[in-house]
């Protein structure tokens, strides 16, 4: 394995960043690592506990408890947590509104940034979430940044909740997500930003092979890598700016 390589995607709720990173990760034959899946299982264990989200030094004894194995298959990234493999249990509206909710608490950032980075060491990896450019990996060879507007990130979640055997309403998912964001966005502690230096892609008119490819497009030609069979496809800069 040569040196450890980097690239980081960040981006609001429903942008696309786990669909693109999986498949850049799987393109380049790099690890894929999905930080929210680690605030989603803190959500997920502090409801089933009956602890207050509110109460950090609660939440904050429970974090020694809790030993996260990640693994990945076909479908990407996964968590086994006391040998079970978690997956649709973290993907619920509710546990994405509380996995918000305890990001904002410091104990818990430092935990799951720990996690991540010593996930990161040695290896190549494409990492996805809220801060992984600004906070977890500001020396990341390549970041991305992605967006959409707001309405068609609602449609896509929707799509997702449907996916998973679960209806819902467009206008709920859609105020629940412009209420995420806006959590995620304004809180004290490594909010969401688009980190210096990072490649602003807005996916609302694009494929997800399109994304695929265009992020492809730029690690090879950033970091020098061989292009993979098939990569650059993507038209050049449609939708793409530069911080
Ligand atoms: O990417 P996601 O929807 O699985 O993330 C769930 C929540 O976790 C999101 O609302 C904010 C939080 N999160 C974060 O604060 N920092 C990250 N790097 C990743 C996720």
């Amino acid at each position: 394995m040569g040196p450890a390589r980097l690239i980081t995607i960040d981006g609001p709720a429903g942008a696309g960043k786990s669909t693109t990173a999986r498949g850049l990760a799987r393109a380049l034959g790099w690890t894929y690592l999905d930080s929210g899946a680690f605030y989603r299982l803190v959500a997920w264990q502090t409801a089933r506990r009956g602890i207050n989200p509110e109460d950090e030094a609660a939440v904050a004894a429970l974090l020694p408890q809790l030993a996260p194995e990640p693994g990945a298959d076909e479908e990407g990234f996964f968590l086994r947590l006391d040998g079970r493999r978690l997956s649709g249990e973290l993907r619920t509206p509710e546990v994405s509104r509380e996995a918000s909710r305890v990001a904002r608490l410091p104990a818990v950032r430092r935990w799951v940034t720990e996690r991540l980075r010593q996930l990161a060491r040695g290896r190549r990896v494409v990492a996805e979430g809220r801060d992984l450019g600004t906070v977890v990996f500001p020396d990341a060879d390549l970041k991305l940044y992605l967006d959409a507007d707001l309405a068609v990130r609602a449609a896509r979640r929707q799509q997702e909740q449907a996916a998973l055997g679960a209806g819902g309403d467009l206008t709920a998912t859609l105020e629940a997500i412009a209420a995420r964001d806006a959590q995620d966005q304004n809180r004290t502690e490594a909010p969401l930003q688009v980190p210096s230096g990072a490649v602003i892609l807005d996916t609302s008119r694009l494929t997800p092979e399109e994304v695929v490819a265009r992020c492809l497009q730029l690690a090879t030609e950033r970091l020098h890598l061989a292009p993979p069979g098939g990569a650059g496809m993507a038209p050049p800069g449609r939708g793409e700016t530069t911080t």
